[in-house]
């Protein structure tokens, strides 16, 4: 196997889970993360599963950063088979009149901004190669907002309408993209929005969630490696894994 994949977001959750699944299959990965002690360890682990792996240190919201990775990428491998834009934050449980301004761009620089500069530059190598498949990591939110979480949701429903785009507008140049939505994964992603969480902001969440089967990071790594490759069938389509919670 020479196919080569490009995971954002790697060092730790559902990027770290997707690297350690591929890496007994084969694949040439290229590792990006801005955390490098965590990237450089799922770099590690990939190699000690067998996997041909490189990690470069990215913040996936800064133009240059993103030229970098693609352009390691080709340097060690000679191109890009499959990119998991997979990089994403989450802020405090807020309103969304309650946001700051810098909070707003600070999500929607990663998880939109971030996610676009990689489609952006990627796509015109899988161009050069004849095709590709890229899988972008959106949420549940992408469907129906949970509460207090109003600009986050807003960004995953951006990323879900930019994977329905590329669906539509690459079908002819063999380029495929399928989003992954988790629901409730147990990663440590929400932290940063816990920072604001009170009883109320709980009832709240808990009302419009609804029951659900929360799953782990290698469940829903097995999801992405699905749409990964199974992207001529899929692509333009988010993968539900909502775990019961949304049924469309
Ligand atoms: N955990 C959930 O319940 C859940 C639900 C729906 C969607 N998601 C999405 O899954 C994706 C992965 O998140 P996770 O749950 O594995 O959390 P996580 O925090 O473990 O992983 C996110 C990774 O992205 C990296 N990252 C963040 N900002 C970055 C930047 N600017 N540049 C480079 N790397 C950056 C982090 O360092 C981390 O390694 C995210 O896009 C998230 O929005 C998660």
């Amino acid at each position: 196997m020479d196919q080569v994949v490009v995971i954002t977001g790697a060092a730790t959750g559902l990027g770290r889970a997707t690297a350690l699944k591929l890496a007994t299959q084969g694949y040439k990965l290229v590792l990006v993360d801005f955390n490098e002690k965590d990237g450089l360890q799922t770099t590690e682990d990939s190699k000690s599963k067998g996997a041909e792996a490189i990690f470069v240190k990215a913040d996936v919201s800064n133009e240059e950063d993103v030229k970098n990775y693609v352009n390691k990428a080709v340097e060690s491998f000679g191109k890009i088979d499959y990119f998991i834009n997979n990089a994403g934050i989450m802020i405090p449980f807020r309103l969304i009149h309650e946001y700051e301004i810098n909070e707003y761009d600070r999500i929607m620089n990663i998880n939109v901004k971030g996610a676009f500069l990689g489609i952006k530059y990627v796509i015109p190598v899988m161009l050069e190669n004849g095709g590709g498949t890229i899988v972008n990591t959106v949420s549940s939110n992408s469907f129906k907002p949970t509460a207090y979480n109003g600009i986050y949701s807003a960004t995953k429903h951006a990323l879900a309408g930019m994977t329905k785009s590329i669906g539509q507008d690459y079908q002819t140049k063999n380029i495929f993209a399928v989003g992954v939505a988790p629901n409730t994964m147990k990663t440590n992603i929400s932290a940063s929005a816990a920072v604001t969480f009170t009883d109320e902001v709980g009832a709240a969440i808990h009302a419009s969630t609804g029951p659900n089967i929360p799953a782990t990071a290698e469940e829903v790594a097995e999801a992405v490696t699905f749409a990964m490759t199974n992207g001529k069938l899929l692509t333009g389509s988010i993968v539900n894994c909502a775990g019961g919670q949304i049924y469309n």
